[in-house]
């Protein structure tokens, strides 16, 4: 399968990123191809409508990834409760032509404990975007984001964090085999 991850920060040393860098090594190493796009090293411009029909190089490369994907992530910083504004922007460029129908997993790094106002703000995005929101999300918060302050090949990852992100993505990855028609829904009991 093709996923690709939105990483949402302006940030050159992320947390999030690089979450979603370790992430999508996971994905990876699952047999799928992954494409990053990492919105600190590629800016997009500025949303606004009165720009209809202005293609910018790196937003059709994104749109055109998009397209052909079977699952999303996007990954955001906790910004004040909500997500940041370099994701906001690049959604705005986006539409249900990039998620309809698409499972999408949504995470975060955050200053406290977790960052789950940004993650339900997110969720709620997905749904008008008409993207299929992943039953579980991901959020490392507070002294975890330790973990992901060093270089990639470096980490020191804490078991706990390890575990959930591993079943995190298992569980996406099973949701969007199952959206894309690649695997057979479990059978139901028959009704007695
Ligand atoms: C403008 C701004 C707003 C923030 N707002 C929050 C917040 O509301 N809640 C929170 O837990 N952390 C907040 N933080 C802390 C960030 O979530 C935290 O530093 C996070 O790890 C940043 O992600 P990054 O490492 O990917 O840049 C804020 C940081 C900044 C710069």
């Amino acid at each position: 399968m093709k996923i690709v991850i939105l990483a949402g920060s302006n940030r050159k040393a992320a947390t999030s990123t690089k979450l979603a860098k370790y992430a999508g090594r996971l994905i990876e190493q699952k047999g799928h191809s992954v494409t990053l796009f990492d919105l600190y090293r590629t800016p997009l411009p500025f949303y606004s409508p009165d720009d209809y029909g202005v293609e910018h190089a790196e937003l059709i490369v994104l749109k055109q990834s998009l397209v052909e994907a079977d699952g999303i992530v996007l990954v955001t910083p906790e910004y004040h409760g909500s997500i940041s504004g370099v994701l906001k922007n690049a959604l705005d460029h986006l539409g249900q032509d990039h998620f309809n129908n698409k499972p999408v997993l949504s995470v975060s790094s955050s200053g406290g404990a977790v960052g789950v106002s940004s993650l339900t703000q997110l969720q709620a995005m997905v749904r008008n975007l008409h993207g299929i929101n992943s039953p579980e999300w991901l959020s490392i918060g507070g002294a975890q984001r330790k973990w992901f302050e060093g270089e990639l090949d470096s980490y020191e990852i804490g078991q706990d964090i390890d575990d959930r992100i591993n079943r995190v993505v298992a569980s996406f990855l099973d949701l969007t085999k199952l959206v894309r028609g690649q695997s057979q829904p479990a059978a139901s009991n028959p009704v007695q």
